[in-house]
Order: structure tokens, then sequence, then C-alpha cells
């Protein structure tokens, strides 16, 4: 426990759950007091008694639950307005909500999955960060966005989640720009993998689960996939501590991006196909 944020107020979106839930927790560790927004109206509470329990036992933060669908604007403005009602102020928006679906070829995508992806991976992030910045320049906070390695590496059967991160990355550098002058830092972090529920319903929904666990592991040299905690710890690092960063896209990986690899490995299903037809 410590106080590296003592007092300072943070809102976690879509804090129910993996690194959203490892955000909260470490931002409470540290003594701020954090507002968690979720879909998820009983895991939020569920997170809220837990972050509850964290500041009790010596953290010294508070918490709080505030449903919210963040492709709603109403609801991100309810978020936003509570946590500054409840607490009175707002130093830090960690915008994580977001989904990567099932793997698959363009042309199993459809236009409209590809516009509502949009809307809760990208458009969210613009509402949130448009209706936080009003209260963070009073007291020259801090954003962070959650985007994704793959944003800046590519990823196989992954088209619209790539370009909704990689978009993630890059509103943040121009919002970083405009922000500057008052004294807002603007941020992204970019996870490779970290093993969350949402990882687990990756592996759930491929053929062989015990297989794509192992090759996750494989992908990084440190040889294992990363922690919700081991974000949260970045993430307080740089809402606390790197105050000389800004428009900053910080990847958190274990090396996963590193050194060559066998990357022909799916030309074999494009060469299957070809000999069929
Ligand atoms: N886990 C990884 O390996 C990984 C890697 C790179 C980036 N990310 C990104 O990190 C973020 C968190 O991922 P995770 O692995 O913790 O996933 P997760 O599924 O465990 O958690 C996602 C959270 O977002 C919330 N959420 C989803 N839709 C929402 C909505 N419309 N409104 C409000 N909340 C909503 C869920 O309730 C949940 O709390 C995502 O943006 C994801 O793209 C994850």
């Amino acid at each position: 426990m410590g106080s590296r944020y003592a007092d300072k107020v943070v809102v976690v979106t879509g804090g129910s759950s993996g690194i959203g839930r490892g955000c909260a927790r470490e931002f409470v560790r540290e003594g701020a007091r954090v507002v968690v927004g979720s879909n998820q109206e009983v895991g939020g509470r569920a997170v809220e008694r837990e972050l509850q329990d964290v500041a009790r036992a010596g953290g010294g933060g508070e918490a709080a639950f505030v449903y919210c669908d963040v492709t709603k604007e109403g609801d991100v403005r309810r978020l936003v307005e509570t946590a500054v009602g409840r607490f009175g102020r707002l130093d830090c928006l960690v915008n994580n909500a977001g989904w990567h679906p099932p793997h698959k070829a363009i042309d199993d995508f459809s236009v409209e999955e590809f516009r509502s992806l949009l809307e809760l991976n990208l458009v969210s992030v613009f509402t949130a960060c448009k209706l936080a910045l009003p209260h963070l320049r009073l007291v020259r906070g801090n954003i962070i966005n959650m985007s994704s390695l793959v944003g800046r590496i590519g990823q196989h059967h992954a088209t619209t989640y790539v370009a909704t991160k990689g978009a993630v990355t890059a509103f943040t550098k121009a919002l970083a720009l405009d922000e500057a002058a008052g004294g807002v830092r603007v941020n992204s972090i970019s996870p490779g993998n970290i093993f969350t529920p949402l990882w687990q319903e990756a592996a759930d929904a491929a053929p062989d689960p015990e297989r794509a666990l192992a090759e996750g592991r494989a992908a990084q040299p440190v040889g294992r996939m990363g922690t919700a905690e081991e974000v949260g710890r970045l993430c307080v690092y740089i809402a606390a501590e790197a105050t000389f960063t800004t428009g900053v896209d910080h990847i958190i990986s274990g090396g996963a991006e590193l050194g060559y690899a066998n990357k022909s490995i799916h030309h074999r299903d494009t060469e299957a196909q070809l000999v069929e037809s």
C-alpha cells in the first residue's frame, strides 16, 4: 500500500473486469478515490465491494461503482458528473472499456459489426475525453487510453479491432497536442497479451482452448502473459510520476513484438483453399 496518488480522483471505464479492474485496484492501493464505470451491474458492484475492502485494508482510497454503457453519451456524462459530484474533482480518466470480437476474415465481418465496434472502442473514448476535459483542465489532470499492441503491428483476422485500436493511439497523440498548453497530459497504453476474462473468452472460442492458451503464453519472450495488475501499475506510474510524458503510447507486452518468427504460418490455409477451388 502506498500514497502515490493519494486523494486524487480517477474514473476507470470497463472497471468491472480484467485490466480495468486491475487499474482501479492499483489506484485505490495508492490512495486514490476511484469511480468504476461499467455496463455490468453485478460485476461492477462486486468490484466496488472488493475495492472498498482494499481501501479499508490500508490503501486509504475510496471506491464507487456507476452503471455506464460507454456507447451512450448520457451514461458517460453521468459517470463523469457522479465522480466530480461525489469527490469534488477529476484528476485522471482511464478509458479502458472495449472488446475484441472473435477472429475472422474481412469477408465475414459485416459493415454493421465494424460500425458498432467503432462506437465501443473508439467513439466512446472521444466522448469520455470530451466530457471529462472541462474538469481535468481545472486540476491539470491526465487521460490514459487503453489501446493495443496490435494497433501498431496488426493481427491475423482482426481487421476491425486493429483499426479501432490504431485510431485510439492516433487520437491520443492529436489530443495530447491540443491539451498540452492547458497542462492536461494524454497518453495511451498498448498491452500485448494480458490474461483477463476477455483472453479466456477468446481461448474458449478457439478449436483447441488449451493450445490457444499455450500459444498465447509462448508469444512473449518472457514466457508468460501479463497480468491486469501489471497494467494497473503502469497506469499509476503514468498518472503519478510520468509528469513530462504526453502523447506517448506505452507498450506493455513482455517483448511480444521483438525479433523474427514464423509469420507465414497462415499461408497453409490459403494454399488449402486454392487447392480446393
Ligand atoms: N487482455 C488483453 O490481452 C488486451 C490486450 C490489448 C488491449 N486490451 C484492451 O484492454 C481493455 C480491457 O480488456 P480486458 O482484457 O480487460 O477485457 P474484459 O472483457 O475482461 O473487460 C472489459 C470491460 O469492459 C466493459 N465493457 C464492455 N463493453 C462496455 C460498454 N459498452 N460500456 C461499458 N463497459 C463496457 C466490460 O463490462 C468489462 O468490464 C479493452 O479495451 C481491450 O481491447 C486487452
